[in-house]
């Protein structure tokens, strides 16, 4: 008989119900590859099992419990205690990160992560171990299925956004309360540890901004679809000038993108290096079967060798005003020279337009255009003098765009 290896288990909810599933059905399989049999020491909940006893009888811990406290806690006595951990908790790690970091390190013991982001897409351990060498110089994610799958059914059905939200809700998509999601505050805490990991470099939720979705309206969808561009909500993480940026926001990708094309709950991360060029990966980014398979596979990691996260070796500073491409919608009352003065105020901040539509015609007219890329802060300049021009009949929106092309 092999020796048995005890795990466990904080948290028994969408994924911790289907990690214990998981880990009793591959018990057999995992034991003939690593001669150690998982077995489950303990489970808490918030109405069963003690934190303090279930420790005593593991040798490695899963929190699949969610939030702040009383998960950090937790995580950081485990592992003060000598224990691997392996977590899924993004906002946990988004926030906490280094303070929990640092003590795997001090205790010599595994912090594992595979399923915080992404879900089964295995982008932790690329990052951390295959892409070791790679002089990593942007990741772009779409790491909220949530909203993916919104902006995916607002494109293919015409549908506005409330429906589209509602729709997710009934299939399991979304959360009675989406707020993490739609806003972006989700996807900001995903980009947070890729971007940690990319450049070894301190990065916390705090540092990130983001915009989520909940202003996109189907006229969007048509008007870029008419552009030849796919709307998706995007985590960018980059080098720039000496330091870095990583942001979320909704942003128009030309079609070929290697994200332009992930449709549904799917989530997918490209990444860019000179050493590497760019590589994408994708797949299904939640979902409580998924996510625990990404957790158990990061406990047989645990079993065999070991691996940890490394002291960052930078500071590099966050660098706010990035340039970026931009679609710039605008109701206008539509007289000679219309065109020509919002052009001009776009020049004037060095702004060039790369592709122009205009509908309708009187008063209810629309111009829609994509300029080429400048620092975001002339363009948003640009931008509010253009809503002050006396045909210009709402506020103007705008929605970033990424500009390269893959072939
Ligand atoms: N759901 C997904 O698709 C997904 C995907 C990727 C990552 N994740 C991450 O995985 C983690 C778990 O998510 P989930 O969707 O499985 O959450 P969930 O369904 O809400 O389950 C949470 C579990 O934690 C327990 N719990 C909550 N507060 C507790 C406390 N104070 N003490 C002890 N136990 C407590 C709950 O106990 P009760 O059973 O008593 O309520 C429940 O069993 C989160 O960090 C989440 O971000 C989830």
């Amino acid at each position: 008989m092999p020796a048995t290896f005890r795990v466990g288990l904080l948290g028994h909810g969408t994924v911790g119900a289907a990690f214990a599933a998981l880990l009793e059905q591959r018990a057999d399989a995992i034991a003939a590859t690593t001669g150690l049999r998982p077995e489950l020491a303990g489970v808490l909940t918030r109405s069963r099992g003690d934190f303090a006893e279930i420790l005593d009888g593991s040798d490695l811990v899963v929190e699949l419990i969610g939030g702040i406290e009383p998960a950090r806690e937790h995580v950081l006595a485990a592992m003060r205690a000598g224990r691997h951990v392996v977590s899924a908790n993004k906002m946990l790690l988004a926030q906490h990160g280094e303070e929990l970091w640092g003590t795997a390190r001090e205790h010599g013991v595994q912090l594992r992560f595979e399923g915080a982001v992404a879900g089964v897409v295995p982008i932790i351990r690329v990052l951390q171990e295959s892409l070791a060498a790679a002089h990593v110089e942007r990741i772009h994610g779409i790491v909220n299925g949530t909203t993916n799958f919104i902006l995916s059914e607002m494109e293919r059905t015409g549908a506005p956004y409330a429906d589209a939200l509602a729709q997710a809700q009934a299939l399991g998509y979304a959360e009675a309360d989406p707020t993490d999601d739609v806003t972006g505050r989700d996807a900001a805490a995903k980009m947070a540890i890729l971007a940690r990991l990319a450049f070894s470099t301190p990065v916390h939720l705090d540092q990130v901004p983001y915009e989520g979705i909940e202003h996109i309206t189907a006229d969007d969808m048509a008007y870029a679809r008419e552009l030849g561009l796919a709307l998706k909500l995007v985590g960018s993480a980059e080098r720039v000038d000496g330091g870095i940026s990583v942001r979320v926001h909704p942003a128009f990708l030309y079609a070929g993108h290697p994200l332009a094309s992930i449709g549904g709950p799917f989530n997918a991360v490209t990444v860019e290096s000179a050493a590497i060029t760019e590589i994408t990966m994708s797949g299904p980014g939640a979902g409580g079967p998924q996510t625990a398979s990404a957790v158990l596979g990061d406990v047989i990691s645990a079993m065999i060798p070991p691996a940890s996260t490394p002291e960052t070796t930078a500071s590099l500073p966050i660098v706010e005003d990035v340039r970026s491409s931009f679609y710039l919608h605008l109701e206008v009352a539509d007289r000679p020279g219309v065109l020509a003065q919002v052009c001009e105020l776009l020049g004037l901040q060095g702004a060039s337009v790369k592709s122009v539509v205009q509908k309708g015609l009187g008063e209810n007219a629309r111009l829609v255009m994509v300029v080429h890329p400048l620092p975001e802060s002339r363009f948003f300049a640009a931008v509010r003098l253009i809503g002050r021009l006396d045909f210009v009949r709402a506020t103007p929106r705008a929605i970033r765009v990424i500009e390269e092309e893959f072939v």
